[in-house]
């Protein structure tokens, strides 16, 4: 199966994402915490050089806790600041603010240094479509907020929101655009559906995903799914979620595509557990 990204897209949203730069001290990147690698694309560090830097792993309501303790080692080995967060209902929230002046400590001080006192740290949060960014934005600018930037009739011009004396938050995220340098990583993309699901044939990446799945979640899969013991081969175990979910089309044909759907959509949404797909070890050197 070939994944895509529209190469338009990327043009426009790499210029967006250099323009924004300028104006910021602070990159907040979110990566989805069950991919933190195939979600980030790295050339975000070469745009963000020179910036203080704070990765959220976000969705970590979804991710295995393990993991997650092993991405965030894996970060702050190289030089991030990080968290996890679960922007849907803010856990982790909380800690956000206190990550930001840590990661921005060293502008602060040369600010200092330099006599500038009380400007306050400029923020943008930028990710993959998808990842979470508009609902992180409300969560950490909650009601309080108040937009700075455009007054009608003036130039347009950004909009801030202003977090607190010494934080503003530009209001729209920059968008970055998934990097395939191998399949695999537009394959993970297809498994948490940040990709456009109908170009994709549901029933191979249902068996790829539960290719995956077997290795280090197969007791989960069984207690969802109560697939015999002995049943091994991806396609066997799918059969079985469309029989037992009567996936059916007419004249009693096993309905795959629909079994399929029926399985990613239980992945995406927790139902079979806390996962992750991807570990740090298989990252070192490629952040
Ligand atoms: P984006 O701006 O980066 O494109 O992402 P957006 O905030 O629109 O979020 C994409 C989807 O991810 C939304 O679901 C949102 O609710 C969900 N989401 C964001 N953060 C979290 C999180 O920490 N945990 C979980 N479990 N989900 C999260 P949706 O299906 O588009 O909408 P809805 O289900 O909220 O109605």
């Amino acid at each position: 199966m070939n994944y895509q990204w529209y190469p338009g897209h990327m043009m426009k949203a790499k210029r967006m994402m250099q323009e924004n730069m300028k104006l910021i001290d602070l990159v907040i990147e979110l990566v989805d915490a069950r991919i933190p690698f195939s979600s980030r694309n790295p050339d975000i560090d070469e745009l963000g050089k020179n910036k203080s830097r704070l990765v959220l792993l976000n969705k970590a309501d979804l991710a295995d806790e393990a993991c997650s303790r092993e991405w965030i080692a894996f970060f702050k080995k190289n030089g991030f600041h990080v968290l996890e967060i679960n922007a849907k209902t803010g856990a982790g929230i909380k800690h956000v603010n206190g990550a930001v002046k840590e990661a921005c400590r060293e502008k602060i001080e040369r600010d200092r240094r330099r006599g500038i006192v009380g400007r306050p740290v400029r923020a943008m949060v930028v990710g993959i479509p998808n990842v979470g960014k508009s609902t992180f934005i409300n969560a950490f600018a909650g009601k309080a907020c108040t937009k700075t930037g455009n007054k009608p009739g003036v130039t347009k011009g950004k909009q801030w929101i202003r977090l607190s004396k010494e934080l503003e938050l530009l209001d729209t995220p920059g968008i970055l655009w998934p990097k395939f340098d191998d399949q695999e990583v537009g394959r993970n993309l297809a498994f948490i559906g940040s990709m456009n699901d109908e170009i994709l044939q549901k029933t191979e990446l249902a068996i790829d995903l539960l290719t995956c799945l077997m290795i280090n979640y197969r007791k989960e899969l069984r207690e969802r799914y109560g697939f015999p013991e002995e049943m091994e081969t991806p396609l066997q175990i799918l059969a079985y979620i469309c029989e037992s979910r009567k996936c059916y089309k007419k004249g009693s044909e096993i309905d795959y595509e629909k079994g399929a759907s029926l399985f990613l959509d239980d992945f995406r949404s927790g139902r079979i557990g806390r996962i992750s797909i991807e570990r740090p070890e298989k990252s070192e050197g490629r952040s």
